[in-house]
């Protein structure tokens, strides 16, 4: 039967602001995991990158497996508790439906699942992003998929020459979810037209045209679509097979030193470059600067190795020290155009009340 790694993940409350959560909540809904998983999921492991907690869980129930996010929705909804007790920020913020109806998305969690047929060694990536949008990994995974400037096993491998075919939505698209898919490198153009666009398309899985098999699958979830509001930053979590049929591991990384400007930052309304960090790394300067974190693991029918922190090795610290100067280069014009986001991604209605107070103070020439 296949296999199915499933991700999800929410921010249910932070110490400081939305900085990190505690050591209680991270136990609470380890303990929730540890007692309610057993016959259910065959592995799971719990980190925080930012202010989000991420569940790692594998399985055989398929995607959207309402056991699965039941078990989910449980362990959030009782580290929401822990939260409210110890008055964290936030607590309970991703969770915005009050009841589960049988699958967490569109109720707040992100969710990044693949059901695969696992294969003898069966290397992935698992990367999560905070105070940033599921658009930060529109880049990455372009270069890593379509770009042999980025990606050499593109020209050198024949399964990888056949091409990736990318699977994007509109995320703009409201209740009803569009998609649309397109071929590399045939589709390049298009491909790269959307991509440009990351607050409204957005890439949601990437497949082998060599084997048919699944490559990478992102959340792509718009919580301002769920809540009718803006309720904070859809910090994006993303699985990506690697080796073989499939980019090799450097190769997904790679992209991640370019420390490319995606939305988020300080108050969710900024741009600012993707910093890559350690796991369970807080965030900091002026709420960001966004953060992604990733976690190589191998498995074996499901179980999982112990996570090789990627970007905690020493070369990421010279990145991490030019992304830190792009960051500050940015803040220095403030609010100033290319620095805060475009109106409609704004997280703060003040702006428009404001501005449409002048509006009536305007008189012509
Ligand atoms: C994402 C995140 C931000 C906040 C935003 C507004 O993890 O924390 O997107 O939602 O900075 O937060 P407030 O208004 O609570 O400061
Ligand atoms: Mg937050
Ligand atoms: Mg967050």
């Amino acid at each position: 039967m296949d296999l199915t790694i499933s991700v999800i993940k929410a921010d249910i409350g932070s110490i400081g602001g939305h900085l990190a959560p505690s050591a209680a909540l991270l136990e609470r809904v380890r303990e929730t995991l540890d007692e309610l998983s057993r016959g259910l999921l065959i592995d799971w492991q719990i980190s925080h990158t930012g202010d989000d907690i991420a569940l790692l869980c594998t399985h055989r129930e398929g995607v959207a497996s309402a056991k699965v996010h039941a078990l989910a929705w449980e362990a959030f909804r009782r580290g929401t508790e822990t939260a409210k007790a110890q008055g964290l920020y936030g607590a309970g913020q991703d969770l915005l439906k009050d009841a589960f109806s049988g699958n967490v998305r569109g109720m707040g969690p992100a969710v990044a699942e693949m059901s695969i047929r696992e294969r003898t060694a069966e290397p992935f990536l698992f990367f999560a992003a905070d105070k940033t949008d599921p658009g930060a990994f529109n880049l990455p995974l372009y270069l890593a998929f379509a770009d042999p400037m980025n990606t050499p096993g593109l020209i050198l491998s024949p399964s990888l020459g056949k091409g990736f075919r990318f699977v994007i939505m509109d995320v703009a698209a409201g209740e009803n979810d569009k998609v649309i898919e397109l071929c590399a490198p045939e589709d390049l153009y298009d491909i790269a037209a959307l991509l440009r666009d990351t607050e409204r398309y957005v890439v949601e899985s990437v497949w082998s045209r060599a084997t048919g098999e699944q490559a990478a699958v992102v959340s792509t979830s718009r919580l301002h679509n769920i809540a009718g509001k803006y309720t904070g930053k859809d910090d994006p979590v993303m699985l990506v097979r690697v080796q073989m049929d499939f980019p090799a591991t450097g190769e997904v990384l790679a992209p991640f030193a370019v420390g490319h400007f995606v939305a988020g930052g300080m108050r969710g309304s900024h741009n600012m470059p993707l910093m890559p960090v350690p796991r369970n790394t807080p965030t900091s300067y002026f709420d960001g600067p966004p953060l992604v974190s990733c976690s190589a693991y191998s498995m074996r029918d499901g179980k999982l190795s112990e996570p090789q922190d990627c970007f905690a090795h020493p070369f990421w610290d010279a990145v991490r020290a030019e992304i830190a100067a792009k960051a500050i280069a940015m803040r220095r014009q403030g609010f100033f155009g290319a620095a805060m986001l475009p109106m409609s991604e704004l997280e703060y209605t003040g702006i428009k009340e404001r501005l449409a107070g002048l509006a009536t103070r305007f008189a012509p020439r």
